[in-house]
């Protein structure tokens, strides 16, 4: 369940060539069930009608500066109280201008000033607009005020100047907004996620490996990112992007390779996830030339790599630890050894022969266990959902921790 769901959410448009781009928003925010209210500056309605914006949200949309939204009530007040996040896309250098000086001309801007909802805005404009030493200073004062920005990216601007101004990706407004409403209680709390496939090599050109892409561990990262936890990645290769640019990434190969990174870093962090999936063996010698295929059949020797859980799980002090199982069979027996033997506080069971569970898939279903012996049965849900659950988890466990 996305956090927007349910959300009152306040849309501000202004008048800017973007404003084209607020219709697919407006779209998009409905499909995650967030309440939209638009509100349109004079020139916003130069560049877009409110008929679009009214049927794509369901609901009135403001255009008169001195509009009454139900008879006698008054319409910037009772928008300001029931906003719950405004969001202004997109933002022009003169709206800009506007709040951050404390001017309330228009229905926007009064609503702005009346709102203790925070403001994200999303300007986009010429980049000479945008490098323009007021509009940079006016940008400046409102972030000092707590105000959010989604900057815009650089390219091809409608104007046919060519650099930055043009409105940030919708997906990113969406991740912005998202953080903005989560809850921030992993705040001042270091998280290790690893997360992906290890390959061990058998010559130059083959290796070992799994089915994992990397997916539940990126979400849980980004998840815990986004509860204002400081967040380590530490990543067997996948061909995920980087879930956010404020997590730090460390990028390793073999099962030994992330042993070290983890052991490296454990010191620096209060919780530990490890949803990686790591080879269990290796070659027991990688060939420096590719082996020729001459022989009808070839057997390789194959050694044990070493149990970073097991030996976190012994080294782990005060820390949270979490790992996962991925199980084909007796689950729940199965999982609670590895609880036990690995010294866990959590383990996340998925059985991987389940349709939409385990690897690569972008859903998942699991079962908590915890090492007070209690079971959590958790049903499908998206991979980022299954985040939240486990985060949740964590966040009682470190306060029992602390008590
Ligand atoms: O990446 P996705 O495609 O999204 O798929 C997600 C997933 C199925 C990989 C994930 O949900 C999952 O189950 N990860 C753990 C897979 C695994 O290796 O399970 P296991 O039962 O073999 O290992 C148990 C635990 O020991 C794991 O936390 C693993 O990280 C850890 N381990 C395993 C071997 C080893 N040498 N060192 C370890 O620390």
């Amino acid at each position: 369940m996305s956090m927007l769901k349910g959300k009152e959410i306040v849309l501000g448009v202004a008048g800017g060539i973007a404003a084209y781009k607020a219709a697919e928003f407006v779209r998009l925010l409905a499909k995650q069930e967030a309440r939209v209210h638009v509100v349109m500056t004079r020139n916003g309605q130069e560049f877009i009608t409110p008929l679009t914006l009214q049927t794509l949200s369901g609901n009135p949309v403001v255009t008169d500066p001195f509009a009454l939204l139900e008879e006698t009530q008054i319409g910037h007040i009772a928008l300001a109280d029931l906003a719950e996040l405004i969001v202004i896309l997109p933002a022009t250098a003169n709206i800009i201008g506007k709040i951050a000086n404390g001017i309330a001309d228009d229905f926007l801007s009064t609503l702005v000033m009346a709102s203790k909802a925070p403001v994200l805005f999303i300007p986009s404009m010429n980049v000479n607009m945008w490098e323009n030493k007021a509009l940079q200073k006016n940008i400046r004062i409102l972030a000092e005020r707590g105000y959010y920005f989604v900057e815009p990216g650089e390219g091809e601007l409608a104007c046919h100047w060519y650099g930055k101004g043009r409105l940030a990706e919708l997906s990113e407004v969406l991740e912005k907004m998202e953080d903005i409403l989560s809850p921030k209680d992993l705040k001042g709390k270091r998280i290790l996620v690893t997360a992906g496939p290890t390959q061990e090599s058998i010559d130059p050109v083959r290796f070992i490996t799994n089915h994992s892409s990397g997916k539940m561990g990126y979400a849980l990262a980004k998840m815990a990112r986004r509860r204002g936890a400081e967040v380590l990645l530490v990543s067997g290769p996948t061909s995920l992007p980087i879930p956010r640019s404020d997590i730090r990434l460390v990028s390793v190969k073999t099962a030994e390779e992330m042993r070290k990174a983890v052991v490296t870093h454990l010191k620096d962090c209060s919780v530990m996830i490890k949803a990686a999936a790591v080879s269990d063996y290796r070659p027991r010698e990688i060939s420096r030339t590719k082996l020729k295929k001459t022989d009808p059949s070839v057997s390789l020797e194959l050694e044990r790599t070493r149990d970073i859980l097991g030996e976190i799980g012994k080294k782990k002090g005060k820390r949270i630890l979490v790992g996962f199982a991925a199980e084909t069979e007796d689950l729940v027996s199965n999982a609670r050894k590895k609880l036990k033997e690995k010294n866990l506080d959590l383990i996340v069971v998925n059985d991987v022969t389940k349709p939409g569970a385990g690897f690569a898939s972008e859903t998942n279903q699991v079962k908590l266990l915890y090492s007070s012996g209690e079971v959590k049965d958790i049903p499908l849900m998206s991979k980022e959902e299954v985040s939240r659950v486990i985060l949740d988890a964590v966040v009682s466990l470190l306060k029992q921790k602390s008590r």
